[in-house]
């Protein structure tokens, strides 16, 4: 077998098409969906579907424009866990020279098995960090606590003096910055349960500054995630860089600001410009904070690993009613919520593209929810029972919120470098699902 000229791409370098041509036959008019060097259906056949694909070169790729954006400012890039955890791309990612931001004890346990010595440049983030996990940190040595509340502040405190481990404290305050996206992944806002208001901050430090076993470093913020427009980013910033300057007139010591994550991705446009969206990111969040001296921190995660992986799925069957038209695919909501739980769109491409007829349908899963669907009224190429689609955009929030609803096994998850193909995580088992219970 030939691997023709790419004809289309999808999420180069990543995900492209390209025609497939035999000794025999290269007249098809057919292409098919690859990850770099490997065509989807080969990885179907090997290792079934749901399948979670990921491409290492589109990682590599898009940390390294993140980081460049960069370039110009002291800073280390924290990758957020949370987005996909996944042990061999946070590996990855460490041997890159990534930072990791965490909010559990479980996600502190992954990046110390990734990389043991990661844990100097892991941050902290939740408004929910019991003792247990604030011992774990500081006996690991991380690099800094975002904390939430003033309560947090005494547990952290009161944590260090009994370890006698200094415990590196930045505040995440709250600038009370909008920014647009959906109202659940929005953080910013006073509303909102995240970090303490930015006009109590100021006292918090002085607290933090009496402990003997504390010491202050940095001032850290999160206004939410999946933000387009770069001005809520600029804006919450100039606060920020406000409450360094009050703060070290105070007589703290501030190194570092911790940025947070959040940049979105466009899960419409596949030709977005990702280089140059970074650059416009880098731009206007750095602004307000030049001349400061500080070291900048930034918890990316969609936009690195978002447009990295595809979720690879089967048409199990076709079926109508009262002439609308589903695909009934064998992945579902519990392998991919995003549609379910924000109203996401995420793109469905067929695996294999040919000349056929278009047709509206809506694309669901077995479970029992009428919540349970990838896309409603999508306008596709016609595709029949047992071929494949691909849900692209997957990589972020799509393996790392599946669960086991409807007693369904998780997928397995392979990462591809070129033509290699390594299964990071084996395909669950029921018999995995049953273990823990009586
Ligand atoms: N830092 C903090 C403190 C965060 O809370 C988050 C995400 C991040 C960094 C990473 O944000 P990113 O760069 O990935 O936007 N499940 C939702 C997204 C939840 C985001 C939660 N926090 C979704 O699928 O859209």
């Amino acid at each position: 077998m030939i691997f023709g000229k790419e004809t289309k791409a999808v999420r180069p370098p990543g995900f492209v098409y390209q025609r497939i041509t035999t000794r025999l036959s290269s007249s098809e008019a057919a292409v098919t969906l690859h990850c770099e060097g490997v065509p989807l259906p080969k990885l179907a056949q090997k290792f079934g579907t749901p399948l979670y694909i990921y491409s290492a070169r589109m990682v590599h790729e898009r940390y390294d424009q993140f980081n460049h954006a960069f370039a110009d400012l002291s800073h280390t890039v924290c990758y957020s866990v949370k987005a996909n955890s996944n042990l061999s791309l946070l590996r990855l990612l460490a041997k890159k020279g990534a930072g990791f931001d965490i909010v559990s004890g479980g996600e502190l346990q992954r990046v110390l098995a990734a990389d043991r010595r990661a844990a100097k440049k892991v941050v902290f983030s939740g408004v929910g960090k019991t003792r247990e996990e604030i011992a774990g940190a500081l006996k690991a040595g991380i690099l800094l606590f975002n904390v939430e509340s003033e309560s947090e502040l005494r547990a952290l405190a009161e944590c260090a003096n009994r370890l006698r481990k200094t415990g590196p404290v930045a505040l995440r305050v709250n600038p009370d910055v909008a920014a647009e996206t959906h109202p659940y992944i929005s953080t910013g806002l006073h509303k909102h349960k995240f970090g303490v208001p930015i006009a109590s901050a100021r006292s918090l430090y002085a607290e933090a500054a009496k402990e003997r076993y504390l010491r202050v470093r940095g001032v850290s913020v999160h206004i939410g995630s999946q933000i387009t427009d770069a001005a809520p980013f600029g804006e919450a910033m100039s606060r920020v860089a406000e409450l360094v300057r009050q703060l070290r007139g105070d007589g703290h010591q501030i190194d570092f600001v911790d940025a947070g994550g959040g940049l979105g991705i466009s899960y419409q446009d596949a030709n977005a410009d990702f280089g140059r969206q970074v650059r416009e990111y880098a731009r206007i969040l750095t602004g307000p904070l030049r001349g400061l001296g500080i070291r900048l921190l930034l918890e990316p995660g969609r936009s690195i690993i978002g447009p990295s992986g595809v979720l690879l799925t089967t048409v199990i069957y076709r079926k109508s009613n009262n002439g609308r038209r589903f695909l009934i695919v064998d992945a579902a909501m519990n392998d991919l919520i995003r549609p379910a739980l924000y109203g996401a769109h995420h793109e469905i491409l067929p695996v294999v593209r040919r000349a056929a007829a278009k047709e509206t349908t809506d694309i669901v899963g077995p479970v029992c929810e009428t919540g349970d669907f990838f896309a409603r009224d999508r306008e596709l190429p016609s595709v029949q029972e047992g071929e494949l689609l691909a849900v692209m955009d997957a990589g972020a929030y799509g393996m790392a919120l599946a669960s086991n609803y409807n007693t369904r096994p998780r997928p397995a998850e392979v990462l591809i470098t070129g033509k290699s193909v390594k299964v990071i995580r084996r395909r669950e088992k029921v018999a995995d699902l049953l273990r823990a219970e009586r």
